[in-house]
């Protein structure tokens, strides 16, 4: 079993400073914040001891003075510790909690998530930015059948489920988000109606089949991958469907509008999220 290395580091920066698409590319298992004294600290979890590694990776997240503590912890149960301090999300008629927390009785849709080593608590602005997408168009579409990309805990494709009551598809390249978006989905009851495949978009997408396509996609991932992914979503779309895109900066965003408007999409509306910019947007007639 690997080592699971604590790194505590005393900063009063938001949580929501830190870079993300940074702290997910270097394989930071979990971030979690918390006072003490009367002062704020983080605890960040690493699978790796290389302490001059660690030791960059906190001094471009904090600043190159940035002292830290290193501790070795067990590793049975970092994952279930790690989400103690996820406070419970409310997005309009949408509650997201994990196990440690219980329903909301007033809120229409409860979903139950632990996203363990997967992506998508609902935390991060570019979740976030989707959800409030999925909200703000629930009454203005109909939904039959969903294509989500990136699934991560497969927290969008149980929240798309619950909203129409429809069928729908969650892939990801990733094994791990794959096996907790599954959990999660029994977990919600959705998964007579919802689907999870292992799927790179980028090279794979022609094992979705073309014979029956999705009225809705859902696309959060990073700027490069939204964009390689245009051609293989226009072909899986429906005439006149609607596209969610999110994982790009408000720096990016001009880049992903022109790659999608050159094939005849249309933005109808935008979110903006800690500088993360989420994009309704409607497919063309092919
Ligand atoms: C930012 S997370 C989004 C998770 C979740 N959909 C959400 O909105 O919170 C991006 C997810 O995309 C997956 N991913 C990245 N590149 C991919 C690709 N080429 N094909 C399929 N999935 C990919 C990652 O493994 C990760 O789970």
């Amino acid at each position: 079993m690997t080592d699971i290395i604590e790194i505590l580091v005393k900063s009063d920066k938001s949580i929501t400073e830190l870079d993300d698409d940074f702290l997910f590319s270097q394989n930071v298992l979990s971030v979690s914040q918390y006072a003490y004294n009367g002062e704020l600290y983080f605890n960040l979890l690493f699978d790796q001891k290389d302490r001059s590694y660690i030791k960059k990776i906190i001094h471009k997240l904090f600043g190159s003075f940035q002292d830290f503590q290193m501790n070795k912890v067990e590793n049975k149960n970092w994952v279930l510790e790690s989400q103690k301090t996820l406070e419970p999300l409310s997005i309009n008629c949408l509650y997201i909690h994990n196990d440690r927390h219980k329903k909301n009785k007033n809120k229409r849709i409860n979903i139950c998530v632990n996203g363990g080593l997967a992506f998508g608590t609902g935390h991060h602005g570019t979740t976030a930015g989707c959800l409030n997408a999925l909200i703000k168009i629930q009454k203005t579409i109909d939904v039959k059948y969903f294509l989500d990309i990136g699934t991560g805990s497969g927290l969008l494709s149980i929240a798309a489920n619950k909203i129409w009551k429809c069928r729908g598809i969650g892939i990801d390249h990733d094994k791990k988000s794959i096996e907790v978006a599954r959990n999660n989905i029994i977990k919600n009851n959705c998964r007579n109606k919802v689907k999870v495949r292992l799927l790179d978009i980028t090279k794979e997408s022609h094992k979705l089949g073309y014979s029956s396509k999705f009225d809705l996609v859902m696309i959060n991932i990073l700027a490069n991958i939204v964009v390689q992914a245009k051609y293989d979503i226009a072909k899986v779309i429906t005439n006149n469907g609607t596209l969610i895109v999110s994982g790009f900066t408000k720096e990016q965003k001009k880049k992903i509008r022109v790659n999608y408007q050159n094939l005849g999409f249309i933005v109808l509306s935008e979110f903006t999220l800690n500088n993360w910019v989420t994009l309704v947007m409607r497919a063309p007639t092919f």
